[in-house]
Parts: C-alpha cells; sequence; structure tokens
C-alpha cells in the first residue's frame, strides 16, 4: 500500500475513536451511546455516507495545536430512515467535550446547506459543553451561522432536535429555532446559564436537572416537546416519528402516505356514546382520536404541557395528519396562554408542511381571570386565531360538544376557511353556557329552569349553526372516520393562497 493510503486509513480509524477508548468508556459509564453508535440507530443499516471525517481545527492557543481529534468533535453526513433520505450531526461528547469550534460548526453548516438544496430533513443529536472555550469568538461565529441556517431553513425542511447530553448557553438557541426538541431522561439538559451563574448571579441553589432537566422542559417551559427514558428508545421513537412528516415543504402530500389495514369505513359504535349526556362530566379526547385514526398512529407532542389541549401526528386512511383536540380531562379544555401557543406553534408547521389538520372541538372558552388576563392572554390566544386563519392546509373540523365564544370561531371554524365543519348530535354552540347566559339576559329569573330550556333548545344543539351554514353536516360519531377519510381524498387537490406579503407579523 502507498504510504498516503496507510496515513489515510489511520486518520480514518483515529476519527472513529473520537476523543478515544476511555473517554468512550466514560461516556458508556453515564448510560450514553456515542456519537457513531447513536447514529447507528437512527438510520437504516449500511445508508449513513460520512461527510468531512478528515477536518481538524487550526487553533493554535491554549495549548490547542497539541490536542487534534480528527473529525473536531461532531459526525455528519447522510442517511436513510424508512428508506428516506435525512442530514445529521451528532456531537461527540468524547472529543473536546462536544464542544462547538469553527471547524466543527462549519461541519454541521455544509450539512443544513445540502439538506436545504435537496429538500430532506436536519437532524442534531446535541451532546456538547457548548462553545469551545479555547476558541472565543470564533465559535460563537460558528453558532451565528448555525442559527441563521436554522431560520432559514425554518418551514423548507423540518428541523429536530434531539438533546442527549448537555447543551448549554448560545448552544440552546439551535434547538429553541428548530421545529421539535426532543430529550433524553437523566441525561440531557438545556439552560441558558448554568446553576454556578445562577447561584453567582441570583443566589438560586439548585441542581441541572432542577434547573434545565427533561422534566422542566417537557412541563413547565414547553421547551422540549417529548422527553424518551434512553438514547436507544429516544432513537427509535425517533425512526418512527419521522415517518409522518414530509421531506421538505416541495414534497406533495401523497408522498406522506402509507399503506394501512385498518379499513376506511370502520365505524367505531363506542364513538356514539363518548361524550357524556351531562355536559359537566369529563372524558377523554384522546379516546375519541386514537379511535378515529388508523390503528394506533397517534404520535403525541408536548403530551405533558398545557394538557388541555392535545396535539400530535396520526394517520387517517394511511395520510399524515396532524391533529388538534380540546381536553375536556384538564381545566374543561379552556383555552390558556400555554394551550393557544402549544397549538399555534403545531398548526404553522402542519401548515407549512402541507398536513391537513383534523380539529376537534370541545371548548367552553378562554380560560377566565387576572392571571390568564395580565399575562396576556389576547396577544397568545390570537396566536392560535392567527395560525388557523393563514393556514391553508385541508382544515377538517368536527365540534364533540361545547365549542363557546370566541374559541369557538379560533378553533378551525368555518369563518376561518375551514373546508369541513362537522358536528356531533351532542354539540352545543354558542356565545356561552346556557345557565350563565339567562343570568346575563334576565338577571335572576323566577323561571330559571324554563329560561334554561328555552336557550338550550335555541342555541346549545347543533341545529342554529347547522341552519346558516356554518356546519357543513352533522355526523353520527361512528361515522366520522369514514367521513374525514373521504375527504381527505376530495381536499388533496386543494390550492389556496394568501395575499403576496414579505412575511405577516404574527403577534408574538
Ligand atoms: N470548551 C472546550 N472544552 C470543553 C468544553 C468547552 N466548552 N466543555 C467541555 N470541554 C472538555 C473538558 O475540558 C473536558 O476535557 P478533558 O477530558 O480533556 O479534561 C471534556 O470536555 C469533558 O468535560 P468534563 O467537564 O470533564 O465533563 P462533565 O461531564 O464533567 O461536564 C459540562 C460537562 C458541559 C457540564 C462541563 O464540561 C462544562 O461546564 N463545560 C463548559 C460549559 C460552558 O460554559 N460552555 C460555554 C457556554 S456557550
Amino acid at each position: 500500500q502507498l504510504p498516503i493510503v496507510q496515513k489515510i486509513e489511520a486518520k480514518r480509524q483515529a476519527a472513529l475513536l473520537g476523543g478515544g477508548v476511555s473517554r468512550i468508556t466514560a461516556q458508556h459509564s453515564k448510560g450514553k451511546l456515542t456519537a457513531r453508535e447513536r447514529i447507528a440507530l437512527l438510520v437504516d443499516p449500511g445508508t449513513f455516507r460520512e461527510y468531512d471525517t478528515f477536518v481538524e481545527h487550526d487553533c493554535i492557543d491554549f495549548g490547542m495545536q497539541d490536542t487534534v481529534v480528527t473529525g473536531d468533535g461532531v459526525v455528519t453526513g447522510q442517511g436513510q430512515v424508512n428508506g428516506r433520505t435525512i442530514f445529521l450531526y451528532s456531537q461527540d461528547f468524547t472529543a473536546y467535550g462536544g464542544s462547538l469550534s469553527r471547524a466543527h460548526a462549519a461541519k454541521i453548516c455544509k450539512i443544513m446547506d445540502k439538506a436545504l438544496l435537496v429538500g430532506a430533513p436536519i437532524i442534531g443529536l446535541n451532546d456538547s459543553g457548548g462553545a469551545r472555550i479555547q476558541e472565543g469568538v470564533d465559535s460563537l461565529a460558528g453558532y451565528a451561522d448555525i442559527f441563521q441556517r436554522n431560520v432559514l431553513a425554518s418551514g423548507v425542511v423540518p428541523q429536530i432536535s434531539l438533546i442527549m447530553g448537555p447543551c448549554a448557553g448560545g448552544a440552546v438557541y439551535s434547538p429553541a429555532l428548530t421545529d421539535f426538541t426532543f430529550m433524553v431522561r437523566d441525561t440531557s439538559y438545556l439552560f441558558v446559564t448554568g446553576p454556578e451563574v445562577v447561584r453567582a448571579v441570583t443566589d438560586e441553589v439548585v441542581t441541572q436537572e432542577e434547573l434545565g432537566g427533561s422534566r422542566v422542559h417537557t412541563t413547565l417551559s414547553g421547551v422540549a416537546h417529548r422527553a424518551f427514558d434512553n438514547d436507544v428508545e429516544a432513537l427509535a421513537r425517533l425512526r418512527e416519528f419521522l415517518d409522518f412528516l414530509p421531506a421538505s415543504n416541495r414534497e406533495a402530500e401523497s408522498v406522506v402516505r402509507r399503506h394501512t389495514d385498518d379499513p376506511a369505513d370502520r365505524a367505531d359504535v363506542a364513538l356514539d356514546t363518548i361524550v357524556p349526556t351531562d355536559t359537566t362530566r369529563a372524558y377523554d379526547m384522546k379516546d375519541v382520536v386514537r379511535r378515529l385514526v388508523d390503528d394506533d398512529t397517534l404520535f403525541e407532542i408536548m403530551p405533558d404541557y398545557a394538557r388541555n389541549i392535545l396535539i400530535g401526528f396520526a394517520r387517517l386512511g394511511g395520510r399524515s395528519v396532524g391533529v388538534v383536540g380540546n381536553q375536556p380531562l384538564v381545566s374543561s379544555g379552556a383555552l390558556d396562554i400555554n394551550a393557544s401557543v402549544k397549538a399555534a406553534r403545531f398548526v404553522r408547521f402542519c401548515d407549512a408542511f402541507h398536513l391537513p389538520i383534523i380539529t376537534l372541538v370541545d371548548v367552553p372558552g378562554f380560560m377566565p381571570g387576572t392571571a390568564q388576563e395580565h399575562q396576556g392572554i389576547i396577544r397568545h390566544g390570537a396566536k392560535l386565531l392567527y395560525a388557523y386563519a393563514e393556514a391553508t392546509v385541508p382544515k377538517l373540523t368536527v365540534i364533540t360538544r361545547k365549542a363557546y365564544g370566541g374559541a369557538y370561531d379560533v378553533m378551525s371554524s368555518k369563518h376561518l376557511r375551514g373546508d369541513v365543519n362537522y358536528a356531533w348530535p351532542t354539540a352545543e354552540i354558542a356565545v356561552m353556557g346556557a345557565q350563565a347566559a339567562v343570568e346575563i339576559i334576565f338577571r335572576r329569573p323566577t323561571d330559571m329552569d324554563d329560561r334554561v330550556r328555552e336557550y338550550t333548545d335555541k342555541f346549545a344543539n347543533p341545529l342554529p349553526a347547522a341552519r346558516r351554514g356554518f356546519l357543513d353536516d352533522i355526523l353520527q360519531p361512528r361515522h366520522t372516520r369514514a367521513r374525514l377519510i373521504e375527504d381527505l381524498a376530495s381536499l388533496a387537490g386543494k390550492r389556496q393562497t394568501n395575499p403576496p406579503k414579505k412575511h405577516g407579523n404574527i403577534p408574538l
């Protein structure tokens, strides 16, 4: 063999070992896989094509010239997931703690550019100590180069971050810009400033987990969309998740279709009685969704945050759809700030990537009270309204029970260009509940019960809205699945555009 061939091979072998055997052992002892092991689990076997294996940093400060790891702490390339191309980077904590140098950032930027050029998702597996401290402003520039690409790629190709270790400081803003951020329980965290800085500045004493662990971000902050138990589970679920998404905003909706053996005309009789006749009694909207969609395909997003609204991906007749549903089990399904923001971003994702939106409505209104008003429910609630109103994808709505007040308008109503709007016989579409309405109109009437009955007959049923054409039909619940699947087929050819503009000004 030529000496150069041997040298190349030696470099390649060195790159495969990253920071070396002892650091790989340390990584494993924390319950974490290495960057390459993770890639092997994410992509279809034998499909990973690595780029920039031979990249090395050129920093000569602080003794860095003596510590050169081939590949510079990140593995980048392309691969297939269930036969579809993705671009990915996987940070290698065993090399410089996965910290981001100029060269490391350039590798990430290269695959982002490539993904944008061909129209394929960008997946980041993050495990990094942040900016490479020895490189100073060069590494900060590297972050900004990535952020700029995240923003330009937004709405063009799906971007997903899986946080599998530390992610702190400037590093957090790339995941924050991507469409979905998933975390691994107990081994990953995200924060702008770590516990030591927090203590120095605010005197607060917190652990990393309390400050930015997966529980915090999936239940309190809404920064992360799902958490999984370990690396293996997280990567398996990510593969499953990717199957719902188109490769880019150029890909026709039909490409995201999968064969299903679940009959389109499957009539689930349990749906006929799932909504309790007592309108104050709760039921689980997730149960409704599961019975409507193809066999158990619901992939929930943010299941533990703002649980008064349910969002997720599913398949109906093999087609990938986004599902939004008010959840009567939590706060009677009322819309508050967190629920509005959670659903609004989801609706915008679906719209950007041509995924039809199925909306299941049971909403008693917006959440009253000073807490919500003072924090700006008007501004935040408007986000959901804006998202639905601007969306041009097929919008299919089923009112299962309450659709009261402004929340009726917001939840993908006919008036916001809903394509098909249905109600079940249990629907009540009114400005407010009958009792409250009568108290306002008549103060304290002596014939309260009669007045309530009168209001109920007049508004708390689907007929007034159906008579005005605000509903296209009133469905027997068991037939809802068949109708939605038929509608998705006929709406596949829907083309709608909004007036030309640089971009809208969604209330932020
Ligand atoms: N720049 C350069 N090297 C870094 C680094 C960074 N930002 N973060 C970690 N490393 C190196 C460490 O020096 C260490 O090198 P060594 O093995 O040669 O000693 C190696 O990566 C592993 O880090 P270590 O601190 O031993 O791992 P840990 O699991 O105990 O702690 C962190 C992980 C991320 C909490 C810790 O490394 C840390 O606080 N890093 C700095 C975070 C930061 O402030 N970044 C800048 C913000 S943008």
